[in-house]
Order: C-alpha cells, then sequence, then structure tokens
C-alpha cells in the first residue's frame, strides 16, 4: 500500500523509534501547532469514533481509558456524546500539558508498546485514535486494552489503512476473534483525515 502521510516537516513513515514519535509530537505541540493543523485539516477521527461508541454505549458513566489521547481532542467528542468518566494515556508530555484542565479524571504519561500498568477488567471502555500508525504503537497493545476491559466491555479504535496488513493488525483482530476475546460489532473504513486523503480503518469490538 502506498504510504500516503500527512504532509507534515518528517512523514510519519519515516519515524523509526519511540523515541522518535515522543519528540516529533513534542515538537508539534508547540504553539498549539497539533491542534491548529487537526483543526484546519478536518481531522474527523475523534468525533467519529466517539459517535460509534455512543451508538452502542448508552451507559454514559462507563469508565473509560483513551489510549494515545494525545492532547485530548477525543476527551472533548467523548463529552460533547456525554461521557464524563475517562482518563488518558500519552506518550508525549508536551501533549499531555495541552489538556484541557477537568476533562480528564488521570493522565499519565505511558509507552503504550509496553504493558499498560493497569489492573484487568478495568474499564468498560477503550478507545484509541490515530495512534495505529506508522511507528507508534504496535498490534501487541490491543491484547493490553482486551486484558484491561471488562467483559462485555468495547474497545474502539482506529487503524490506519496503510498499516494494517503490514503492522499485523489484521491478523492480530482475526487472531482476537477466532479465539473468542473479542467480537466484531462494527469495522469500516472512515473518513478519518479525508482532506490528507488518509484514512482509517474504525473498529468497535466487544471484550468476551
Ligand atoms: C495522531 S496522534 C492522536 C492523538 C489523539 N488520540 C487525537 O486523536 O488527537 C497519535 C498519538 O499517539 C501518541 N503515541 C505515539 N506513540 C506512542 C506510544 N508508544 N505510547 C503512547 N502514546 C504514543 C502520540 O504522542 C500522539 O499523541
Amino acid at each position: 500500500m502506498a504510504q500516503k502521510d500527512i504532509g507534515n516537516k518528517t512523514p510519519l513513515h519515516e519515524l523509526k523509534t519511540t523515541e522518535e514519535v515522543m519528540k516529533y509530537y513534542d515538537e508539534w505541540s508547540k504553539n498549539n501547532k497539533y491542534n491548529n493543523d487537526m483543526f484546519i485539516w478536518e481531522y474527523s477521527g475523534p468525533r467519529e469514533t466517539s459517535e460509534i461508541l455512543s451508538k452502542y454505549q448508552n451507559n454514559k458513566d462507563v469508565k473509560i481509558y483513551d489510549a494515545g489521547c494525545g492532547s485530548g481532542l477525543v476527551g472533548l467528542e467523548l463529552k460533547k456524546f456525554g461521557f464524563s468518566n475517562f482518563d488518558g494515556g500519552d506518550i508525549s508530555k508536551e501533549l499531555l500539558n495541552q489538556v484541557p484542565a477537568n476533562l480528564y479524571n488521570e493522565l499519565d504519561q505511558v509507552d503504550l508498546n509496553k504493558n499498560i500498568l493497569k489492573h484487568d477488567d478495568f474499564y468498560d471502555v477503550v478507545i484509541c485514535v490515530g495512534t495505529f500508525t506508522f511507528a507508534h504503537v504496535k498490534a501487541h497493545a490491543l491484547d493490553e486494552f482486551v486484558r484491561i476491559t471488562k467483559r462485555n466491555g468495547l474497545i474502539c479504535f482506529t487503524i490506519n489503512e496503510a498499516i494494517y496488513i503490514d503492522y499485523g493488525f489484521k491478523s492480530k483482530i482475526e487472531s482476537l476473534v477466532n479465539n473468542n476475546k473479542i467480537k466484531e460489532i462494527e469495522f469500516f473504513k472512515s473518513n478519518y483525515l479525508a482532506s490528507k486523503d488518509v484514512n482509517a480503518w474504525l473498529g468497535l469490538y466487544k471484550v468476551l
């Protein structure tokens, strides 16, 4: 698949290590540039994902983990759909510093390529938007999302279409489904960042 990209100063697909990704976002956060770019580029991932979650999650008090929350754009959308009980984690300290005050209950700097320091069955929902892309968070994180989510809870996430097969997300999801760990509720090609011709798969799964 061609490596479509967002045309930022360093193409995302040239990043190799977690350290490089962290610096990339710390830099991008300066002068509110990440938020401004996302607004100008009409980034729809946070809204689309929160909307699909809202469609299947009627109880708005559920406890949600926003994995790779960045500057809190997903939290802002979750709030618009009536959710209020959510934590977030991200590798970029600078983006975390830009999360609006009192939006999330808890915010932590985390590397989602490592085991997540949360108990089993801790959350009702894990949401992860924009974080499964080049050099970012690997497919193993889906095992962790399942582990920290309660039975009959939901995980919903986007995966950049350009890495879906090559980075092992397709096979990871198939394996989780075949082993009765998760059940597909929705899986479709979302608009995501259509203004930049970057699309993503959007999946919503029930944890079994
Ligand atoms: C495209 S941004 C999406 C941020 C936010 N979810 C949103 O929709 O605006 C990707 C996010 O993944 C985070 N990230 C990348 N690698 C990570 C890692 N290994 N652990 C945790 N977060 C990571 C970045 O810091 C960045 O905030």
